[in-house]
C-alpha cells in the first residue's frame, strides 16, 4: 500500500500541532518535514527546534527532508530533535557516503534525494546503501509548484535499479502530487508519497487520503 507523507511546508504555522494531529486523524502514515536553509534552495524554512517539538507532538514516523549545503555539521541536531528519516540531497553532500553512514550510525534511516535534473546514475555506488531515495517532482524550495512529468520516467528507471539490485529501497516522490496524478506515479514504481499544498490546502484531509488511495488502487 502506497504511504502518504504530508509536508508541513503548507501547514497553517499557527497551529502546527493541530495540523498535524488532523493529518494522523486523516491517515497519513508519516509526517514530512522541509528543511530549507537559502543556500541550497532559495528559500528558509524551518529547523531542528521545531523538528523537536513536531516529535511531542505526533508518533507517526518524522520524514526529515534537508533541503541544505553542507549537511554534515546538522545531521546530529536533527538525530537528536527526534527525526526518523534523514534525506540529504545527492548534490549538496560533498562527501555523501560519509554522510549517510553517519545518519545509519546514529540508528536512522537515510534516504538521498535528487532535483530533477541530477541523474539515476548519480545513484549507482550509493543506492545500496539507503533507505529510500526521494525523488523530487518539482525543483526544491517551495510548495505549490507544478509537478513535473518527466520524472515518471525517472521513477521508472529507478524502480528497475532497485529491482535489478534486489534491493529493497523505498521511493519517495516529492513536489506536485495531487490525487489526480498519484497514480501514474505509483505505477510508475513509487511507495511514498509527499503532499504538501494538494493535502493541507484542502477543506478536508481525510477526504483527500481517501480520493488518493481510491485513484491510485492501493
Ligand atoms: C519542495 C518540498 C516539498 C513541498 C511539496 O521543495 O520539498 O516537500 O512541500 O509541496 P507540494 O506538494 O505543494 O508541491
Ligand atoms: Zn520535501
Amino acid at each position: 500500500m502506497v504511504m502518504i507523507a504530508p509536508s508541513i511546508l503548507s501547514a497553517d504555522f499557527t497551529r502546527l500541532g493541530e495540523e498535524i494531529a488532523a493529518a494522523e486523524r486523516a491517515g497519513a502514515d508519516m509526517i514530512h518535514v522541509d528543511v530549507m536553509d537559502g543556500h541550497f534552495v532559495p528559500n528558509i524554512s524551518i529547523g531542528q527546534v521545531v523538528v523537536k517539538g513536531i516529535r511531542k507532538a505526533t508518533g507517526l514516523p518524522l520524514d526529515v527532508h534537508l533541503m541544505i549545503e553542507d549537511p554534515d555539521g546538522y545531521i546530529c541536531d536533527f538525530v537528536n530533535a527526534g527525526a526518523d528519516i534523514i534525506t540529504v540531497h545527492v548534490e549538496a553532500a560533498t562527501h555523501l557516503h560519509r554522510t549517510v553512514q553517519w545518519i545509519k550510525e546514529s540508528g536512522k534511516k537515510a534516504g538521498v534525494s535528487l532535483n530533477p535534473a541530477t541523474p539515476i546514475w548519480s545513484l549507482e555506488n550509493i543506492l545500496s546503501e539507503v533507505s529510500l531515495v526521494l525523488v523530487m517532482s518539482v525543483n526544491p524550495g517551495f510548495g505549490g509548484q507544478e509537478f513535473i512529468p518527466q520524472c515518471i520516467e525517472k521513477v521508472r528507471t529507478l524502480k528497475r535499479m532497485i529491482q535489478e539490485k534486489g534491493l529493497n529501497t523505498l521511493i519517495e516522490v516529492d513536489g506536485g502530487i495531487k490525487p489526480d496524478n498519484a497514480k501514474e506515479v505509483v505505477d510508475a514504481g513509487a511507495d511514498i508519497l509527499v503532499m504538501g499544498s494538494g493535502f493541507f490546502n484542502s477543506g478536508d484531509y481525510a477526504e483527500v487520503v481517501r480520493e488518493l488511495r481510491e485513484r491510485v488502487g492501493a
